[in-house]
C-alpha cells in the first residue's frame, strides 16, 4: 500500500477525464502571419520559432469573455467524466493563474482573472476532482527553461536556475492556493536532472499528501504510467495508467483542423483502453473567446449518453482476461465483481449471437446492460478439440449503437483457456 492507494483506486475507478488544453496559443490558433503551425497549435512559438518580443504580446489580446469554467465542469459530469485537467502552464510560459513569480500571466491581460482560481473553485463546488497540468521542463519565456533557443542560446542555459526561479515556486503556488488537488500532469521531462524531478515530486507530496502524480514527471517518480500521446498499449497493463487523448489533430485548438472523431470512435477507444485497465483523459480546445467546437460538444455529449447507458462497464473495470481468439464481435472487459462484459460493436449476421471461444466457466446469466433484458445462452465443450463454445443470442435489432455490452455472470471468477 502506498500514501495513495485510496487515491490511486478512486483514478482507475474513474476510467475517464477531461483534458482542457487553453493559454495564448489559442490566440493565433495554430496559424501565424498565415504560416501553419505544424502538429499542435501549442508548439506555434517553438515550431515557427516566433521570437518572444512578438509572441508575448498575445497577452495583451488574451480575453476569452465566453470563458466559463462552470460550463466545462458541468458539461465534464455530463459527458461521464470523473475528473478534469487544466493546462495552468503549458510549454509557453503563460501562467493562466496569479502567480508572484512572473508577470506573463493571466493577471496581466485585459480578461485580468484567475483561470484555475475559476476551474478549481468550479470543480470544488460540483464535486469534480481536479487536476493541474505544468509544463515543468519546457518554458521558452524564461531564459534557461528548455526549448527556446532562438532568442536565447542554449549553451548559456543554467536549467536549475529556472527550476528554483520558477517551475519549483509556481508548482508551489499551485499546490497551496488552488484548494485540494486531485493530481498534478507533468509532461515533457526530457533529459531533466532525475534529482530535481525527485525534488519535484517530493515537493507535491510534502504540501498535498494525496494528489497523484502522473508518469511524465519522469525516472519513474508518478503514481500511475502515462502512456504515450494517442496511444493504447498492445497488451493489457495491470496497475494505473492513462492514455491522453486528442479529438482532433492538435492538443490546442487549431483554425486548420476543426475535425473531432465521431461518438463511436471515442466509444472505441475508451472501450480498448478500459478493456486493458486504463484511463482516457480526451482533450477539448477552447478558442480564444473560451468556446469548443459544436461538434466536439455533439460527440461529447452523443458519448455521455451512451456510458451513462452501460456505466458499469466503463467505470471501475479490470484488464479483461486473455481469450485464445480474437473476438470478432468487439471487446472483452471484466468488472472488479467477476463479470464480464460482450462490447458487441458489429450486430452478427443471422443467427444474431456472439460467439466466444475459449471461456471454461459456466455462465448463469447473461443480461443487456442497456435495458435489462435477460439473454439466452449456449455452451458447450468439444472434448477432441478441447475446446469450450460460448453462444449469447441478441435480439433481431441492435439493442443499443453504437455498441450493445452484454454482461455475463459466471461460476465464480471467469476462466479461460489459452492456445
Ligand atoms: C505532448 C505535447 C504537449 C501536450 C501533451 C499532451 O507532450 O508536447 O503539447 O500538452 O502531449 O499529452
Amino acid at each position: 500500500m502506498t500514501a495513495r492507494s485510496k487515491e490511486i483506486k478512486q483514478f482507475t475507478d474513474a476510467a475517464y477525464g477531461l483534458f482542457i488544453h487553453f493559454g495564448l496559443y489559442a490566440i493565433p490558433g495554430g496559424i501565424w502571419q498565415g504560416k501553419r503551425a505544424p502538429h499542435g497549435s501549442e508548439w506555434i512559438m517553438r515550431n515557427l520559432e516566433i521570437p518572444l518580443a512578438q509572441y508575448r504580446k498575445l497577452a495583451e489580446e488574451f480575453d476569452p469573455k465566453q470563458l466559463s469554467a462552470r460550463w466545462y465542469v458541468r458539461k465534464a459530469k455530463e459527458w461521464g467524466m470523473k475528473y478534469l485537467v487544466l493546462t495552468a502552464k503549458h510549454h509557453d510560459g503563460f501562467a493562466l493563474f496569479n502567480t508572484a513569480v512572473s508577470d506573463y500571466s493571466v493577471m496581466h491581460t485585459p480578461y485580468g482573472r484567475d483561470i484555475v482560481r475559476e476551474f478549481a473553485d468550479a470543480c470544488a463546488e460540483e464535486g469534480l476532482p481536479f487536476g493541474i497540468y505544468y509544463s515543468q521542463m519546457q518554458d521558452w519565456e524564461h531564459p534557461d527553461g528548455d526549448g527556446n533557443n532562438f532568442d536565447y542560446k542554449k549553451e548559456e542555459k543554467i536549467f536549475s536556475r529556472y527550476f528554483y526561479e520558477k517551475a519549483l515556486p509556481q508548482v508551489k503556488e499551485l499546490l497551496t492556493n488552488y484548494g485540494d488537488v486531485f493530481l498534478m500532469w507533468f509532461d515533457t521531462p526530457y533529459d531533466m536532472p532525475q534529482d530535481l524531478c525527485r525534488e519535484l515530486a517530493d515537493t507535491v507530496h510534502a504540501l498535498q499528501p494525496r494528489c497523484l502524480i502522473n508518469g511524465r514527471i519522469g525516472y519513474g517518480l508518478g503514481d500511475y504510467r502515462q502512456m504515450a500521446d494517442n496511444s493504447i498499449p498492445t497488451l493489457p497493463y495491470h496497475g494505473a495508467w492513462e492514455v491522453p487523448m486528442t479529438l482532433n489533430s492538435s492538443w490546442g485548438y487549431h483554425r486548420a483542423d476543426l475535425t473531432c472523431h465521431t461518438p463511436a470512435t471515442v466509444i472505441g477507444k475508451l472501450i480498448e483502453v478500459g478493456s486493458k485497465g486504463g484511463n482516457v483523459l480526451l482533450n477539448v480546445s477552447p478558442d480564444e473567446r473560451g468556446l469548443i467546437s459544436e461538434l466536439s460538444i455533439r460527440t461529447l455529449d452523443e458519448v455521455g449518453a451512451w456510458i451513462s447507458r452501460n456505466a458499469e462497464s466503463i467505470y471501475g473495470t479490470l484488464p479483461a482476461p486473455v481469450f485464445p481468439y480474437v473476438t470478432r464481435f468487439g471487446k472483452v472487459g471484466a468488472g472488479r465483481d467477476g463479470s464480464l462484459y460482450l462490447y458487441v460493436e458489429h450486430h452478427p449476421g443471422f443467427p444474431h449471437r456472439v460467439s466466444l471461444t475459449g471461456l471454461v466457466s459456466r455462465v448463469r446469466r447473461a443480461t443487456l446492460l442497456c435495458n435489462g433484458t435477460e439473454l439466452r445462452v449456449a455452451q458447450s465443450y468439444e472434448i477432441a478439440r478441447d475446446e469450450h463454445r460460448c453462444y449469447v443470442f441478441l435480439p433481431e435489432t441492435p439493442p443499443d449503437t453504437p455498441v450493445t455490452v452484454i454482461r455475463l455472470e459466471t461460476d465464480g471468477a471467469p476462466v479461460t483457456q489459452t492456445l
